[in-house]
């Protein structure tokens, strides 16, 4: 196998400095508790690092670090151009390193090496040069309303920010939360998700080495529930929250902001329709099908879970999809050939696994996969790629987010029926549409509840376009102008003229 070598790891540095440490008031820090968690390669199972496990006490330190830089701190009195200009570092400092965060993203989340080279690590680079431009851009306005008075608005910040995120895009989802934030002239805190905490201390470290003042950024890295991501959700001087994962965990995250009303952002799960109709360019649906739901293990919000196939093309596409996902290469995600790795944990892998064997009892048909494959790769937290057919939506397969490997095909008679059954979903995250009919697609484009709606394409991302979930998927666009919404606020100011 062309795994790389451990003596060319770019990452074996910052690897063999373990225990990791928090970063709180631009210091490296044990956690109070001296405790630490040991990180998982989710591919073979072994020990990467340990970590320091922050908690309660941890998160105070680290509001109000924040607090003070955010009040008191060089932050404040910076302007915007230097502000931008550090952002602009940042995304530099990145990409000097992207081979070694590349690596970091693989060995901590198991996703293929090719992807974190190719989406994780270039992202998230546009997404710091992105809001680095943002910076210099944030106005008021000025309202003629009454010739006594004169009134404008500024744009303010909303003050200390805590960002809780997932391990699906750990160094991604460290971008689109971090970037916007700081262009507004924020202090954050942020919490990394436990079984991917690697990348975004990296991320700290270079942060200090460019020159954010400190306290401005500080990484808490530790478990959610009865924890570091409780406790900063619940902090009485954390003005905003802003979070992405599990829809469960939004909600307790809503519930426990209600203490000082913080705002509150929630991108959560998803349970995408991805719909094909007869007409379409069969080939590209059926490429598109596979990266819908096969992309990241399966392990993404907007994974296109439930395929509906118009019901004359369902035996040839299915006979299409089920030679592609077999086809697929499945392995340790250091290997340059792997299009498929681990899913993050065991715990996710035996999730999936219950999802599996939920779609069976309730009579859906295995096309393909719905098992750990053996050899080699028993090690590790892999699930081979799944195809459900015979899917009916009111199935746990097609209602739930399975955050797997798993496709639900389901099939349809008109444009109507498939919009009602898209629809028939607590979720709205995202949907795709395949046909060449101009009519349809733009038609279902705005029937379909969700933030995101792709056309004869899917998974397509860009830092400028908005990003965010209708019904339980969450609320609040991230990325765009958008996200620049979630990190300012109003004040409008009365002047007397008479
Ligand atoms: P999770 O939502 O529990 O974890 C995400 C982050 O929230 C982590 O940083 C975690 O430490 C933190 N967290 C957990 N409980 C918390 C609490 N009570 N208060 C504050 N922070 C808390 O997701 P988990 O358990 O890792 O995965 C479970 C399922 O969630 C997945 O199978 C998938 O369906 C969904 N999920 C969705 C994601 C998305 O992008 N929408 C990302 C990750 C998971
Ligand atoms: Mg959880």
């Amino acid at each position: 196998m062309a795994v790389v070598q451990e003596k060319e790891l770019a990452c074996k540095a910052f690897l063999s400095g373990s225990p990791k440490k928090l970063l709180i008031g631009g210091k490296w820090v044990d956690a109070e508790s001296g405790k630490t968690f040991e990180t998982l390669n989710p591919a073979t199972g072994e020990v990467l690092a340990k970590v320091a496990e922050g908690s309660k006490a941890d998160i105070d330190k680290a509001v109000k670090a924040a607090r003070d830089a955010f009040e008191n701190g060089p932050w404040r009195k910076m302007s915007s151009y230097e502000r931008g200009r550090l952002l602009y570092k940042l995304a530099d400092a990145i990409e000097a390193h992207a081979d070694e965060f590349a690596q970091l993203e693989t060995l901590d989340n198991g996703k293929p090496i090719r992807e974190s080279r190719y989406v994780d690590v270039p992202q998230a680079i546009e997404t710091f040069r992105y809001y680095a431009g943002w910076a210099t851009k944030i106005e008021g306005e000025t309202v003629n309303v009454n010739p006594d008075f004169f009134n404008y608005t500024l744009r303010e910040p909303v003050g200390v920010v805590g960002q809780i995120i997932p391990w699906n895009f750990p160094l991604l989802m460290a971008a689109w939360k971090l970037a916007p934030a700081l262009a507004c002239g924020n202090t954050l805190i942020l919490k990394p998700a436990e079984q991917t905490p690697l990348s975004a201390l990296r991320l700290g470290e270079l942060a200090c080495e460019v020159g954010f003042p400190e306290g401005v950024i500080n990484i808490v890295t530790g478990f959610g529930e009865n924890s570091a991501g409780e406790a900063l959700s619940r902090h009485m001087d954390v003005d905003k929250i802003a979070f992405t994962g599990e829809d469960k965990t939004g909600k307790k995250i809503l519930e426990a902001s209600t203490g000082n009303l913080k705002r509150v952002s929630l991108e959560l799960g998803g349970k995408a329709p991805n719909i094909v109709f007869a007409d379409a360019d069969i080939d590209a649906a059926v490429k598109g099908a596979i990266t819908g739901i096969f992309f990241n293990q399966g392990q993404v919000c907007c994974a296109g879970s439930r395929l509906f196939l118009e019901k004359s093309i369902q035996d040839e596409f299915l006979t299409k999809l089920k030679e592609k996902a077999e086809g697929l290469r499945q392995g340790n995600g250091m290997d340059e050939k792997t299009q498929i790795g681990p899913q993050v944990s065991k715990e996710q892998q035996e999730r999936i696994m219950s999802y599996i064997e939920a779609g069976q009892k309730e009579g859906a048909k295995l096309v393909c996969g719905g098992e750990r494959p053996g050899g080699d790769l028993a090690k590790g937290y892999f699930v081979k790629p799944t195809v459900f057919s015979g899917v009916n939506n009111n199935m746990k397969i097609a209602q739930e987010e399975i955050f797997g490997p798993v496709l639900s095909v389901l099939n349809f008679g008109s444009v109507e029926e498939v919009a009602e059954q898209a629809n028939k979903v607590a979720f709205g995250l995202s949907g795709a549409v395949w046909t060449k009919d101009i009519k349809k697609a733009h038609k279902l484009a705005s029937q379909i509840k969700a933030g995101t709606v792709w056309v004869n394409c899917y998974n397509v991302f860009n830092a400028a376009i908005p990003f965010g979930g209708y019904k339980q998927s969450g609320y609040g666009r991230e990325l765009g102008k958008h996200a620049i919404e979630l990190y300012t606020q109003i004040k409008s100011v009365w002047v007397d003229m008479s």
